[in-house]
């Protein structure tokens, strides 16, 4: 009862802040960490989390003791260095409205990203771009199971290159999405890029707040291969930014 939390801003120098008040009114991009303050001992609840344009959040967080509310935030950036817990679960997961490919495995998506989905294939429609969603949201153990296929097939080396560790994969914030299309081998390739469809999702996603988020020209930074079928929702206004930008996420915050 007598819990409650504060944010901390990690600094790019490695030290700590709590972020004061009126910052709320301010854009913030940076590194967080939660902290639980039990009679004026701090203690660290989760590693820390990247959050970009993050004001709205602190302000719905400092209201909330749901633990769901730290990776609640659509522009979360999780990557190889900046993971989720294992226990993670998004809380408006539901089974997404739009086609399906008859081999999709994981049909789950947050609430949102089905709207913006939606929104997503019709217009496509209309231009004649057939789309199929083919994976959602995957758990933690989901993503395991596949990761430690992906090492005993190919190799470590070479599963991390395509595949994250558990933990490390934005399918398991329901905010990414593998599309593929009944034009597609649905063996998921590089020249999914070429297609009509991979073309038109790289020039429309961003205005339904979706971002082709491991591009060719940036696997330097993502460490992933090009993956033209995964597609992160992040919001109109940062998937405007990026593609008019050109920078990934990782690019944003320096
Ligand atoms: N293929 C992407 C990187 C994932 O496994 O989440
Ligand atoms: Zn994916």
């Amino acid at each position: 009862m007598n819990k409650f939390l504060l944010v901390v801003l990690v600094l790019l120098t490695g030290c700590t802040n709590v972020i004061p008040e009126d910052i709320s009114d301010h854009p913030v991009k940076g590194t967080y960490q939660f902290v639980e303050e039990t009679e004026g001992n701090l203690s660290l609840v989760n590693d820390e989390v990247r959050v970009l344009v993050y004001q709205q959040f602190i302000r719905t967080y400092k209201l909330s003791k749901d633990p769901h509310y730290y990776y609640r935030p659509i522009t979360i950036l999780v990557n190889k260095e900046i993971g989720l817990p294992s226990n993670f679960v998004p809380q408006d997961l539901i089974r997404t409205q739009v086609a399906t490919s008859p081999r999709a495995s994981n049909v789950m998506i947050r609430k949102d990203v089905n709207v913006a989905l939606k929104a997503l294939f019709s217009a496509a429609k209309e231009e004649g771009v057939e789309l199929w969603f083919q994976s959602g949201y995957r758990s933690y153990s989901v993503q395991k199971q596949l990761y430690e296929r992906y090492v005993k097939q190919y190799g470590e080396a070479v599963a991390n290159s395509f595949s994250a560790k558990p933990g490390h994969s934005e399918h398991q914030t329901g905010l990414a999405i593998d599309v593929t299309s009944p034009n597609s081998n649905s063996s998921f390739e590089g020249d999914f890029g070429d297609s009509k469809e991979g073309k038109w999702l790289a020039i429309n996603a961003h205005r339904f707040g979706f971002i082709i988020r491991y591009p060719k020209d940036k696997t330097e930074i993502t460490g992933y291969i090009y993956e033209p079928w995964h597609l992160r929702y992040v919001g109109v206004e940062l998937a405007t930014t990026l593609f008019e930008s050109g920078l990934v996420m990782e690019e944003l915050d320096n």
